[in-house]
This record gives C-alpha cells, structure tokens and sequence, in this order.
C-alpha cells in the first residue's frame, strides 16, 4: 500500500469559517486588534472555566510563555534542573533567560524526569533555583515526588505543559500542578489559537507580575520591570474562541485512533512511555520505541517512500545539542537512548480510521520483514 495523499504526523485543526468569520467581523467593527481586547478577555475566561482553573494568563506563543513565567518565578540567571527529553524550545527558553540549565535524566517507564535523578543533584548542588519537567506527550510526571522534592529543597516547580492541554490527573488538569505551568497552542496542537499559549499561576501577586511582564513592563507611562511583548492578538484569540468547544471531540477522536493503533500493532509488542495510574489522557501523540535507531531510521525510510511521515520526538537528546557549553553537557543515558529509537505515527481527530489501519499494517510489515517494498 502506498498513501495516495501524504500522511503527515498532523493536521492542523480548523473550525467551522462561518464562526471563525463572526469573531472576525466582531474584532473588525470594534477596531480593537490587540492588547488585551474583548477577544483574548474571552479566550482567558473560557479557558479557566474548561480547565477549571482561576489565573490563566494567554500569550502569543509557548515559548514566550515560558520566558515570562522563569522571569517572573525570580529564575533569571539560576539554576534550573530541566529534563533533556522535550521539544528544543523548553531549553531555548532557559538559554534566553541566561540560566543554567542541569540536565537531570528521565525515568524509563514514563519518559519525564526522574525524582530520583533529581534528588540525588539536589544533593550535589543544593544552589539549583527551578526544575523544569515536562509532561512529555501530554503524559503526566511524577508531580507528587517532584511537589514534594521542591519544597524540600526551596526551589520553583514551574512545568512545561506545552503538550498537556486537556490532560487530567487525579480529576484536576495538569496545568494546576507546579508553582508555574505553561501551555502551547501551537497550530499542531490538540487545542491551538494558531501561535499562542499560557502561563497557569496561583497567587494574585504572579498574575500581576505575568501581565505586566507580557506588555513590555509598564502601565501608560509608569514603567514597573523588565517586559517583552508577549501578547495575543485578537485574531488569534478568536481562533481559539472558535476551536475550544470542539476540543473534547477531538480528544475523544484521537482517543479511538489510539486505540486502533494498539490493537493493529499489538503483534509487534512495542514499548510505550507508562501513563500514570489516575491520569485521564489528552491522546495527543502515538509514541513508538524501536530495538535501535537503525531499526527506527529503516523503518521510517520505509514509510516515507510510501507517502507516510512520522517523525522523530524528540530527537536528539538537549543534553548532547552542540552549541551547549561544555560544562552543561552531563550524560543523561535514559534520555539518549529513548531519543534515538523514538518515532511518532501520524495522529490527530481528523486522521481516517482506515489510513491508521493502513500505517499499521505497512509498519508490521517493515518491522517483519525489512522490505523497503512493503
Ligand atoms: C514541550 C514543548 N515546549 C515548548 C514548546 C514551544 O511552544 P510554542 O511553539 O508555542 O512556542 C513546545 C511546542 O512547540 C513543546 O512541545
């Protein structure tokens, strides 16, 4: 079988044009384009009420996101433990703000930073300010122990939730562990605004500090500290305005393409990342491990000239990135080796059940038989 139309990782979601064209119309009559305008006031309330969450501040990217919220956590300059298993941009932003980063190793099972790993640096460098998890995925951390060895050692738990938008655990959405959790709405996203994203904060003086910093540090002529322009537009908040009610029917889609993955691939026996008992799971990525990476680069050679695009998350490994400062680069072997056999099948709500049937059964056959005519 060869896909007759490219099959690629994802498809961005869209919404219904004569909704999104409303909002449109509205944003135009009123001649409000950005800084905080009805649009992104809307956006940020409904996005407190669907995640049941009371201070979500929307940016106009995750990654500035994260910028905003490591300088207002006071991290600026520190120390921040931060896992090498992620997409590049959560180390970008660590490098922006000038910290250091401590790569501290992953845990097998769930892909996502060790406790363990990091109570053992703590030990060795108790002057570690922040850690930095990630919920890889959208799968969830170890948040308890990782709670737990925060506040032991007096350090801000802020989360790169960029992949966890409607992920649950324990009932709560993912987003309200850590001092600070930041989500993307990148166009690939389960939920997205086109380029965007949030910092999660708890206390009134955080939200104060997050705000003032994402409209560049002042108010009229008053001008408070450090800021940058991390601002949603009003376009941009209508897209997501217009996308949010139908995310649980993405979820729920995703969720049966899952399914169907597992059952069609069931015969290969492949290694997963673990999801946390309690853990309600957004579906947002099919990641599949390989015996090796030769294995992986054969397989997906195979694919690709079949008209299949998976791709490689998260490939490489941060802690091994060239242009890191030598002393930076601390082996992290976990990490290493799950990005060298990791490979991501084509997911998202509106992927035709019989083209997951279809990549299935090209990938069996691959794995099989190693026949680049499969
Ligand atoms: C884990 C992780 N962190 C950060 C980001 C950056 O988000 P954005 O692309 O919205 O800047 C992404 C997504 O792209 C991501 O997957």
């Amino acid at each position: 079988m060869t896909a007759k139309n490219p099959l690629y990782i994802t498809k961005t979601r869209l919404p219904e044009p004569v909704v999104f064209s409303r909002y449109c119309k509205d944003i135009l009559q009123r001649a409000w384009l950005t800084n905080n305008g009805q649009c992104v006031q809307d956006l940020e309330h409904s996005l407190s009420k669907y995640l049941g969450l009371s201070q979500v501040l929307v940016c106009n990217n995750g990654t500035t996101a994260l910028m905003l919220a490591l300088q207002c956590a006071g991290l600026s300059g520190k120390k921040v433990a931060v896992t090498p298993y992620t997409y590049v941009a959560t180390l970008s932003a660590l490098l922006w703000l000038r910290c250091t980063p401590v790569f501290v190793d992953i845990e097998p099972d769930t892909f996502c930073l060790s406790p363990e790993l990091l109570r053992e640096r703590f030990q060795q460098e108790p002057d570690i300010a922040g850690v930095l998890p990630v919920h890889i995925y959208g799968l969830a951390c170890d948040v308890e122990s990782l709670e737990a060895i925060c506040r032991e050692y007096g350090a801000v738990l802020l989360y790169d939730a960029a992949q966890a938008f409607g992920s649950r655990y324990k009932g709560k959405s993912l987003l309200e562990y850590g001092d600070y959790s930041v989500c993307s709405f990148h166009a690939t996203k389960i939920f997205h605004t086109v380029e965007g994203g949030c910092v999660v904060s708890h206390t009134a003086e955080a939200q104060a500090a997050l705000s003032l910093a994402r409209a560049f540090g002042h108010i009229n002529d008053r001008h408070y500290s450090l800021g940058i322009n991390g601002k949603m537009s009003e376009f941009h908040a209508a897209m997501g305005l217009s996308l949010l009610p139908g995310t649980e029917k993405e979820i729920a889609q995703r969720r049966h393409l899952h399914a169907l993955y597992d059952a069609a691939l069931e015969e290969l026996s492949l290694v997963r990342p673990a999801r946390l008992a309690g853990l309600e799971y957004n579906h947002a990525y099919y990641p599949i491990l390989f015996p090796d990476e030769a294995s992986l680069l054969r397989v997906q050679r195979v694919l690709r000239e079949h008209n299949v695009y998976p791709r490689r998350y998260f490939y490489p490994a941060l802690n091994t990135l060239p242009y890191l400062k030598a002393a930076w680069r601390s082996p992290c072997p976990i990490a290493e080796n799950a990005a060298r056999r990791a490979l991501c099948l084509p997911l998202y709500g509106a992927f035709p059940p019989q083209d997951a049937e279809a990549v299935a059964a090209l990938l069996i056959r691959a794995c099989r038989t190693g026949d680049t005519h499969a």
